[in-house]
């Protein structure tokens, strides 16, 4: 067996974590909103409606920002209809997803959940339908203390206090032909820059995500983001990135090298944010927001026949294996490894709709497998990320050539303690790993956590909703400035060391 090793240093770092890096997504898709995070009548619910078991996990999961309405959904969505009395909210058709929107739930229930869970608002604009003055005028809703139209309608609606939202998406998606209103870069980037302006005349300190690639299998992927950049670099101060992974025909072994396609597809937009930058000669700096990531078996979607405009239909209910898990857990990683540039970044979604997080209506709420990788790092991943160059015995993939057996990362805290989160892609063989801790002064392993299965397909579900949890690791010890461990084949691993 050999060994994969790598070298920790204080000196030599990535960068600091922005804990919006720890971000999930509320989108009123499926039962994401309904008889997930909102259920009146449940045993749970507290006054306003919002289940309070569902609120307790997702304080448990560790999330921050959390993105809202949508998604597709945003790009047909008027917010108009989502505020003032409940009684007389509009039911409308949502084409995005084919199904019935009562607007129950709207911003000051989305407000009310954020502030209850300690997280930060990160509000979408629809820009599908609509454009510069609802953006505004919903900005003013928002945001403004009083004295007008829009900000004293908000407080007659019973928020006195500006929500204060800081962090606003530029709509969604809008290179994707499956997208309301889906627009050319040209056309995007002028409306996004349009759009920023006048937000900024009412606040200049906003924060504003304009929309990148779905993916970066999109055939407009890179020219989007320059063209897009070209209009509305000064204006804005992030471009979004999305991307989704799942298993296709059984290819386990590249499913396991994922994170090569999310590693590459942020330093490819790294890059075109910074020629762009170059080509204007700005010493501004574009991040990036990565703002829907996951595992999601979107051709199992697809083959469902659609809703029928329904409220709150069981959609997109993935319900991950401990493979997804490790998976997932690799993506954390990729993330984490390139925090001086993802300055935010959201699982999509937060619950039951490809979720960490799954609820029966007026049943309980359990943690799927995915709950456990980003719940610990996002409680040890704060702090300064730690340049590891890894030095690994590979396997061969069909979709990524040679891969690094091992995926890797450090975290060093302000107390000192540094956490190791590292995946084993190999499918059957434990890897050892030695990790040379020059010039940390480390003396103990506080912790090493393993998320790994006998059965790679086993799951939590509603009948065994605690099939799946971490277990601690054997035989991890540090040593002579050194930590040496075996991994578990295929297990993401969280090693503390204080
Ligand atoms: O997260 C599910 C969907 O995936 C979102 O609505 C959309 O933005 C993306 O295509």
């Amino acid at each position: 067996m050999s060994t994969a090793r790598f070298t920790l240093d204080p000196a030599f770092t990535i960068g600091e974590v922005d804990p919006r890096l720890f971000g999930s997504f509320v989108e009123h898709l499926g039962r994401c909103v309904y008889t997930g995070v909102f259920e009146p009548g449940h045993p749970s619910a507290d006054e306003q409606g919002l289940r309070t078991d569902v609120l307790d996990l997702v304080r448990e999961l560790g999330v921050t920002a959390i993105r809202y309405p949508g998604g597709n959904f945003v790009s047909g969505y008027r917010w108009e209809d989502g505020v003032g009395p409940v009684d007389r909210r509009p039911r409308r058709l949502d084409p995005a997803w084919r199904s019935l929107e009562t607007n129950r739930f709207g911003l000051s229930e989305y407000m009310d959940f954020v502030r209850k869970v300690g997280g930060e608002p990160m509000l979408a604009v629809n820009l599908g339908t609509r454009g510069v003055q609802e953006a505004r005028e919903l900005l003013e809703y928002a945001n403004h203390p009083g004295g007008t139209t829009l900000s004293d309608l908000r407080a007659a609606h019973g928020d006195k206090e500006p929500y204060g939202i800081r962090l606003w998406c530029l709509g969604n998606e809008m290179d994707g032909p499956w997208q309301t209103g889906h627009k050319t870069a040209e056309e995007y980037g002028r409306l996004a820059a349009e759009t920023a302006r006048a937000m900024r005349q009412i606040d200049d300190s906003l924060e504003l995500v304009a929309c990148g690639s779905s993916s970066q299998a999109m055939p407009t992927f890179a020219a989007w983001e320059a063209t897009v950049l070209a209009e509305a670099y000064d204006l804005v101060d992030h471009i979004s990135l999305h991307a989704y992974y799942e298993e296709i025909d059984g290819d386990r072994d590249s499913f396991l090298a994922s994170a090569v396609d999310m590693e590459s597809f942020i330093e490819n937009v790294v890059a075109t944010c910074d020629h762009v930058g170059a080509r204007l000669k700005s010493s501004k700096r574009i991040n990036l927001s990565f703002d829907e990531w996951n595992v999601w078996y979107q051709r199992r979607h697809h083959a469902q026949t659609p809703p029928d405009w329904e409220e709150a239909p069981r959609l997109l209910e993935d319900v991950y294996s401990v493979t997804d898990a490790v998976v997932f857990g690799s993506l954390l990683i990729a993330l984490l490894r390139h925090a001086d540039r993802v300055t935010v970044a959201c699982l999509a979604q937060l619950v039951n709709v490809i979720a960490p997080i799954m609820t029966e209506p007026g049943g309980p709420a359990w943690r799927q497998t995915t709950f456990f990788p980003f719940a610990q790092a996002s409680r040890y991943g704060r702090g300064q990320v730690l340049d590891v160059r890894v030095e690994s015995p590979t396997y061969t993939t069909a979709k990524y050539g040679e891969v690094p057996l091992l995926h890797a990362t450090a975290v060093r805290d302000d107390s000192g303690a540094v956490t190791v989160f590292a995946v084993n892609r190999g499918q059957r063989d434990a890897l050892p790993l030695e990790v040379d801790l020059r010039g940390l002064a480390l003396e103990d392993v506080v912790e090493h956590s393993v998320l790994a299965d006998a059965d790679p397909e086993a799951r939590n579900t509603l009948d065994d909703p605690e099939r799946v949890a971490p277990h601690p690791g054997e035989g991890t010890e540090l040593k002579d400035g050194a930590l040496r461990t075996v991994l578990e084949p295929m297990s993401w691993n969280v090693i503390r060391l204080a």
